[in-house]
């Protein structure tokens, strides 16, 4: 083997997410994930994509795909992801991580994916999985392998996907010698599990979504239309554990949410106020964002050059950790 098949080690610290565009994004999408990629461009090199083809496994209509593709560009654009600091660009454009998948695969235990809680799931429901449910895992760790990524920014029900490509990674490292870089997941706890309007997990499988960019004067209506308890309005309320309260503190700072906390405990108050409150601070929060969103609405040629500029700086690194890969399992 030649000298120059290991890795170097990391010089940059890379940080790296992808986003499925399977619905327009929700507030959990937001504070779980999207806010800290957005952060996290600050440091070091940072990699965000589209992940088209993971939607390719639940959506079916080619025109809602390419649609949501766009939007779910305009959205990270709009809310302060900036190309010029990070490389944003979408998944299926650099077809050298679909043929890393294929060299991963070839050494990941079937055994491993079946304990991947998507197809799991499926399967407790009675429902048959396709392949590409089964191997999303694979992919994802082709995904994060390709580009030498240390740091990977994901909500709490991805973590499983990370440990899944550290041992992928650290099995083809064992047989073929040192060729992938050892990811780490990064969660946000304050906002780890943000609740939807049922007071279950935000989720547009469960239709209880607030999204980011939804028309405000809708949005309010659904505000108002949050699950909760009937206890009249003297009683003190806790405010620890009511999602209304969860929900009020993803845009309050820290004063605010004393404030509101301690009005809880008071009582006296109905919770038709602090809906309004928070449809209230939900708008001012993303009034900037949704007023460049607008903007680069209208100029969607400047958004396809974002994409395909990230696309070819996406190529060079994906294209060199795969040249590695071959070099090291014996392909080239
Ligand atoms: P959905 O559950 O609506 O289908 P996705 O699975 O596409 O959302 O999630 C995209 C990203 O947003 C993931 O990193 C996920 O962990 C994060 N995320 C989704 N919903 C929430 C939530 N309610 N709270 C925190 N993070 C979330
Ligand atoms: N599976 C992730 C999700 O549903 C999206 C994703 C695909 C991803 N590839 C990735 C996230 C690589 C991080 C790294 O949210």
């Amino acid at each position: 083997m030649s000298q120059d098949s290991s890795p170097k080690p990391p010089a940059v610290h890379r940080v790296l997410s992808g986003i499925q565009p399977t619905g327009r994004f929700h507030w959990g999408n937001y504070f779980g994930a999207i806010r800290q990629y957005i952060d996290l461009q600050n440091s070091g090199e940072s990699y965000y994509f589209i992940a088209n083809l993971h939607a390719l496994t639940t959506i079916r209509e080619s025109e809602r795909l390419r649609q949501l593709t766009l939007d779910a560009a305009l959205d990270l654009l709009a809310l302060g992801l900036d190309p010029n600091r990070a490389t944003l660009f979408v998944q299926s454009d650099v077809p050298e991580v679909s043929e890393l998948c294929w060299l991963l695969m070839t050494g990941t235990p079937i055994g491993l994916l079946e304990r991947c809680h998507a197809y799991k799931d499926k399967k407790a429901k009675g429902l048959t999985a396709d392949a590409g449910l089964f191997t999303y895992p694979v992919l994802m760790a082709a995904d994060i392998l390709a580009y030498d990524a240390n740091t990977v920014p994901v909500g709490e029900d991805q973590v499983q996907h990370i440990e899944v490509a550290r041992d992928i990674a650290a099995s083809f490292n064992h047989h073929f010698g040192e060729t992938f870089v050892m990811p780490k997941a990064k969660i946000v706890a304050s906002a780890a599990r943000v609740p939807g309007i049922d007071g279950e997990k935000m989720s547009k499988s469960y239709n209880n979504t607030l999204e980011i960019f939804e028309d405000v004067k809708a949005q309010r209506k659904k505000i108002m239309r949050i699950v909760t308890d009937s206890r009249p309005v003297e009683q003190p309320k806790e405010p620890e554990g009511d999602h209304l309260f969860d929900l009020f503190s993803l845009f309050a700072n820290a004063e605010d949410r004393e404030t509101m906390a301690a009005l809880y405990r008071r009582g006296g108050f109905g919770y038709g106020e602090v809906k309004k409150a928070l449809a209230d601070k939900a708008e001012a929060y993303f009034a900037e964002a949704r007023a460049k969103r607008a903007e680069l609405a209208g100029n969607p040629a400047k958004v396809q050059e974002i994409l395909a500029d990230g696309a070819s700086r996406a190529r060079k690194k994906a294209g060199e950790v795969l040249a590695r890969a071959k070099r090291n399992c014996g392909l080239t």
